[in-house]
């Protein structure tokens, strides 16, 4: 099957040379061809270039073809969301009350609520009904502009609840259209563990790790860092576990206090740091020079009114930086990428290029899969969507709160 898409106002993220992550000052400028053709052939794409450069006569004689007019209209890869825990089981909008009342977001957690309230839903819900749910959540992303995300257990906690989150996110592996990584999150102590953290240690990593390096479970490994939760050296102990079953790391670091977070990612080679709102001097001199990702989460630090992580500080030192929406039930209840470009525009002074690259190839970066995914490259994946027409890219983080995409093409397959 072949897909062309012909007379598109810009093609926007090109980049021939596929490169694996953009960084410093290179993210200011994205490539775009204006009045472009697209071809996708099967999954992937085969061609691209300026209009006048489209021999359709080429094409003659090959069956099942497929012309789209793109005219008026913006073509984008689809955007990369390298940090979201998407399977849940209920929503917590009674904390969100609570907050606007005056409770802090660390006072509802100790109280039980926050996570150990979503591992609580979590436990009591059917594996078929979390698959359910979740699934319809990925129907909404997609719709909104998203082809791969990185999906975090991590609601469990115990092991048979860890393992059945991870069981889900298998099975919407198999059948959902969008590229996805699961990754296992080691993300707060039971409150039966209260007292006996070397016991949930213990658990961590002699259990659960290699039960779910066994079957496969999770493609990559994290841990929240930070303060009231894992120490830095419980981080280095389960990011070594991590390692010891072949499956990279990740952190959840530096959102609360100075954790030390970032310095074990990258210690670890960890495939990205996230959060970052307590990053200073030394965070920025680690992360120089290292394989980790600088993730950001603006949803979650406009959910929680948190400070903001110093974007501008690491994309002016030459650091890359990526934006992922967190979308889960108690700090970012959306995974609106567009919303997410918002953000990074107007609350962390990133221009509309930097934030194009910051949820597409740095994204795709942190979560493995950049090789593949993430720019309009020949070879890469098939992943796009088509807008409405619009007068220019910057109109997307522009219309906040609106859906500016018309067509969704995931595999070269349109949605
Ligand atoms: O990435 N920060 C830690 N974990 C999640 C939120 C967890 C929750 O409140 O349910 C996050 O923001
Ligand atoms: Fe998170």
């Amino acid at each position: 099957m072949k897909l062309i898409l012909e007379n598109i106002k810009e093609l926007v993220q090109v980049d021939p040379k596929s490169r694996l992550w953009v960084a410093g000052k290179s993210m200011s400028e994205v490539q775009t061809i204006k009045n472009a053709f697209l071809v996708v052939q099967d999954e992937l794409i085969e061609d691209f270039g300026p209009m006048e450069k489209l021999g359709l006569a080429d094409f003659e004689g090959d069956d099942l073809i497929m012309e789209i007019d793109c005219s008026g209209k913006m073509v984008f890869p689809s955007y990369c969301d390298s940090h979201t825990h998407l399977v849940f089981a209920a929503t917590r909008e009674l904390e969100f009350v609570d907050r606007i009342k005056g409770l802090t977001y660390e006072e509802i957690a100790k109280n039980g609520g926050g996570i150990l309230n979503s591992a609580k839903r979590l436990h009591e819900m059917s594996e078929d009904d979390l698959y359910t749910q979740a699934m319809l959540r990925l129907d909404e992303i997609a719709s909104m502009g998203t082809g791969a995300v990185e999906i975090k257990s991590g609601y469990g906690l115990t092991t048979e609840s860890e393992l059945k989150m991870l069981r889900v996110i298998r099975r919407m592996k198999q059948h959902s259209p969008l590229m996805i990584k699961s990754t296992f999150l080691a993300h707060a102590f039971p409150l039966e563990y209260r007292g006996k953290r070397e016991e949930y240690m213990n658990l961590l990593i002699n259990e659960m790790i290699p039960l779910i390096a066994l079957d496969e479970l999770a493609d990559y490994v994290d841990v929240f860092c930070d303060w009231g939760f894992f120490t830095m050296e419980e981080t280095d102990r389960i990011l070594m576990a991590g390692m010891k079953h072949e499956m990279k790391g990740k952190v959840h670091a530096n959102e609360l206090a100075n954790s030390g977070g970032v310095q074990v990612g990258v210690k670890y080679n960890a495939l990205s740091a996230d959060h970052l709102e307590f990053v200073g001097d030394e965070e920025i001199a680690a992360l120089m020079g290292s394989e980790t990702m600088p993730t950001v989460l603006p949803g979650a630090a406009f959910f929680l009114n948190l400070k903001l992580a110093p974007v501008r500080r690491m994309i002016d030192a030459g650091l890359p930086v990526a934006l992922a929406s967190d979308y889960n039930p108690g700090s970012s209840p959306s995974g609106n990428m567009n919303f997410i470009q918002t953000l990074g525009c107007l609350k962390y002074g990133m221009t509309p290029e930097e934030t194009i690259h910051a949820t597409t190839i740095n994204s795709a970066y942190a979560m493995g899969i950049s090789e593949n995914y993430g720019s309009i490259a020949k070879g890469k994946v098939a992943n796009l969507f088509i807008t409405k027409e619009v007068s220019s890219y910057a109109v997307i983080p522009y219309s906040f709160g609106s859906n500016l995409i018309e067509t969704v093409i995931l595999n070269g397959e349109m949605q």
